[in-house]
C-alpha cells in the first residue's frame, strides 16, 4: 500500500522544459553552441550548473570559460527562462494533473514536489498548487543531482513515508533511474524518447487510476 506521490515538476507538473530549452538554447547560440532538441534530452532533470558543463562539453568548449564567466552564463540563461515563466497561469497545468491532486488531497495521500529547479516555488505559486504540496525538497540542500536517488530520499522523508511506500513521477531517464535506485515505485511520463526501467508509463496524469496506484 503506497503513502504518498512524489513528482518531479518540468515535464511531469506544467510543460516548463520548452522554457529551460528556449533559453538554453538562446544561450547556446551566443556562445556557439549547438542545442538542439534531441540533445536538449540530455539535460532534462540535470540542475543549472550540470547542465551548463554539459553543453560547454557538447561543443567543446569545456575549458574556455572560467568559474566566474559560467556562473554568469548561468544567471543569464536564468533570467531568460524566469522571464518566460512570467506568463504562466493555472491553465499550464499539464492534463491531469490539477484533478489528481485534488483527488489525492481528498483521499488524504500527501505530495511532495522532488526537482532540481530553484523556480520550482515560484513555477508553483504561478500555477496556483504550491498549497497541495506538503512539502517541496530544496535543492540547495542535495549532494548529488539525479540520477543519485537523494532527492527522492529527502521528498520521502518530507512525508514521513520511506521511499518504498511512495510513488515517483518522473519524465527524465536520469529521475527514473533515480526513482529506482531507492526503491521508490516509478510511473515514467512520456514526452516524446523512451524511457527505461519505469514500473508504470502514462502519456498524461489522466490514464492513471489512483486506487490501483495506491496498491502497488
Ligand atoms: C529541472 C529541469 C532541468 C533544469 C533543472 C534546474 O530538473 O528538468 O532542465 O536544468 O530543473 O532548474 P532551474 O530552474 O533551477 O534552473
Ligand atoms: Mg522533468
Amino acid at each position: 500500500m503506497k503513502k504518498g506521490f512524489i513528482f518531479d515538476l518540468d515535464g511531469v507538473i506544467t510543460d516548463t522544459a520548452k522554457y529551460h530549452f528556449i533559453a538554453w538554447r538562446d544561450l547556446g547560440t551566443e556562445i556557439g553552441v549547438d542545442v538542439d532538441l534531441k540533445f536538449n534530452e540530455q539535460l532534462k532533470g540535470i540542475s543549472r550548473m550540470d547542465s551548463l558543463d554539459r553543453i560547454l562539453a557538447h561543443g567543446g568548449k569545456e575549458n574556455d570559460f572560467t568559474l566566474d564567466q559560467k556562473e554568469a552564463l548561468a544567471a543569464k540563461k536564468n533570467t531568460h527562462y524566469v522571464e518566460l515563466l512570467q506568463s504562466l497561469t493555472p491553465a499550464d497545468l499539464l492534463p491531469g494533473v490539477k484533478e489528481f491532486l485534488d483527488q489525492a488531497s481528498t483521499k488524504g495521500v500527501p505530495c511532495a514536489i522532488a526537482s532540481a529547479s530553484k523556480n520550482a516555488p515560484f513555477i508553483l505559486e504561478k500555477l496556483g498548487v504550491k498549497d497541495q504540496f506538503a512539502g517541496i525538497v530544496d535543492p540547495a540542500t542535495l549532494h548529488k543531482g539525479k540520477p543519485d536517488p537523494e532527492i527522492f530520499i529527502k521528498a520521502a522523508e518530507l512525508l514521513n513515508i520511506q521511499p518504498e511506500e511512495a510513488v515517483g513521477f518522473e519524465d527524465a531517464q536520469a529521475g527514473i533511474d533515480g526513482i529506482k535506485a531507492c526503491n521508490m515505485y516509478a510511473v515514467g511520463v512520456l514526452s516524446g524518447e523512451p524511457l527505461h526501467g519505469a514500473d508504470l508509463t502514462c502519456h498524461e496524469l489522466t490514464e492513471l487510476n489512483m486506487d490501483e496506484l495506491l496498491q502497488k
